[in-house]
């Protein structure tokens, strides 16, 4: 087992954990096992946790939790989340319902927000967890809620995985990609 103490409420069952990587072990010890992660699906988010999460993590600029599989032989990294705070500014002509906006609590156009970072599963991984690993980001960010406020939740992402989000309850902010990215939001 990488741990004895997981982060947060798990969607998971008793071999699957949602480990920090600082509780892991050194510096050299938690790269190697970074290094094990594998998304052919899109290269750049292998790359973040090889090369920038650990940086994130000591910049505090980011907290990256990693879903671990554990046998009696091997901890395996099955996905991720990264998680940090960001803001976000929502455009005049927004596709957002004016519900929405409300309870986002707009100041001149603007939020802070929870930003989940770009979720990845490992190329292993068969099975469908998209649903629980956004359960698992929120119920990460809850404790911040309940402490600190801030009701939104922001995503950023490409235009295939748009249905999924929608169909997690995410919103689009506007109708064009910023940066080949679409900004969506769920609210607490
Ligand atoms: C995002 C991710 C963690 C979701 O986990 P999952 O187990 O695939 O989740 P689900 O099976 O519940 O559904 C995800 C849906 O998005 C699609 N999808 C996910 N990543 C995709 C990608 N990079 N390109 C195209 N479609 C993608 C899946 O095919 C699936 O579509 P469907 O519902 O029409 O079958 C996983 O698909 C993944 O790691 N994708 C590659 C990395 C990525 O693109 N991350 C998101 C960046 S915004």
């Amino acid at each position: 087992m990488v741990t004895n103490s997981s982060e947060g409420a798990s969607a998971f069952g008793d071999h699957r954990e949602v480990v920090s990587p600082h509780r892991i072990g050194g510096e050299s010890k938690v790269q190697e096992f970074l290094r094990t992660f594998r998304c052919s699906r899109d290269s750049d988010l292998g790359t973040f946790l090889h090369d920038r999460a650990i940086f994130y993590e000591k910049k505090g600029r980011a907290r990256t939790y990693l879903i671990v599989d554990s046998d009696d032989e091997h901890d395996t990294i099955v996905a991720y989340i990264p998680l940090a705070i960001t803001h976000l500014t929502v455009c005049e002509d927004t596709p957002l319902s004016k519900t929405i906006r409300k309870r986002m609590d707009l100041h001149d156009n603007m939020t802070d927000a929870y930003l989940i970072g770009q979720l990845a599963k490992d190329d292993r991984v068969e099975e469908r967890m998209g649903h629980e690993l956004i359960r698992v980001a929120i119920n990460l960010i809850r404790p911040g809620f309940e402490m600190f406020g801030c009701r939104t939740i922001r995503i950023d992402c490409k235009e295939p995985l748009l249905k999924f989000y929608e169909r997690e309850g995410f919103f689009r902010i506007s109708t064009e990609p910023v940066d080949g990215l679409y900004r969506m939001v769920c609210l607490i």
